[in-house]
């Protein structure tokens, strides 16, 4: 393990009610693709938590990668991360792809990330495979939180290509690649889980 490996205090706080909503969604035995793995936490929580999850942790920064397997280490499920930019068609081969989970990126990366997003997730998915996202998001007819305000004021100052986007647009980025938004999942802190599978 090591010592001074990344951590996020989100990824603390969010990897249980995250998992729980991913256990309604998947089979005991599921191949997922994480896209913008970050420090690896989430993978390794889950990885650890449901062991027949076969786990792909990935991230387009490869200087993350060691941090990643530094925190799945000793996990026989959760393959050693691989460097994935969303932008970058066409992905790696993956084996069985039941799911394609992406945390905390749409909103921290410019908007032609999302359309990368959901034509590579369509691309690799199984036939009854879902894309699954968290993170904040703005929701037409509902009130932005004051937190999430903040939170968008401060990311488009530091990045003017960045900010919390909106499930509609993302909804409509998914329908070009050949996905329907099935369910949206209220999260706390005001976060979503977005939640797609293949139109018709
Ligand atoms: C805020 S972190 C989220 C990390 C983790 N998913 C979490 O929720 O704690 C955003 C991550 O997105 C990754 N990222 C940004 N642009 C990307 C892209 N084009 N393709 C893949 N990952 C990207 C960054 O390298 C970073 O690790």
């Amino acid at each position: 393990m090591t010592p001074n490996r990344s951590r996020s205090p989100a990824a603390d706080r969010n990897r249980e009610p995250i998992l729980a909503v991913l256990q309604r969604l998947l089979p005991p035995q599921a191949g997922v693709l994480e896209i913008a793995s970050g420090t690896g936490q989430h993978a390794a929580h889950f990885g650890a938590a449901m062991p027949g999850w076969d786990w792909q942790p990935t991230d387009a920064d490869a200087g993350a990668l060691p941090d990643i397997d530094a925190w799945c280490a000793g996990l026989p499920n959760v393959r050693p991360a691989l460097a994935l930019d969303v932008l970058s068609m066409p992905w790696p081969a993956t084996r069985r792809c039941d799911a394609v989970f992406c945390a905390n990126m749409l909103h921290i990366s410019p908007w032609p990330t999302c359309a990368a997003l959901v034509q590579g997730a369509a691309s690799v998915l199984a036939p009854s495979g879902l894309l699954v996202t968290y993170g904040p998001y703005l929701q037409d007819g509902v009130a932005t939180s004051p937190g999430n305000l903040a939170f968008d004021a401060s990311l488009r100052q530091r990045n003017a290509a960045w900010g919390i986007r909106r499930v509609e647009d993302v909804s409509v980025e998914a329908v070009r690649a050949g996905l329907q938004l099935q369910e949206t999942v209220a999260m706390p802190a005001n976060n979503l889980m977005l939640v797609f599978a293949r139109t018709g």
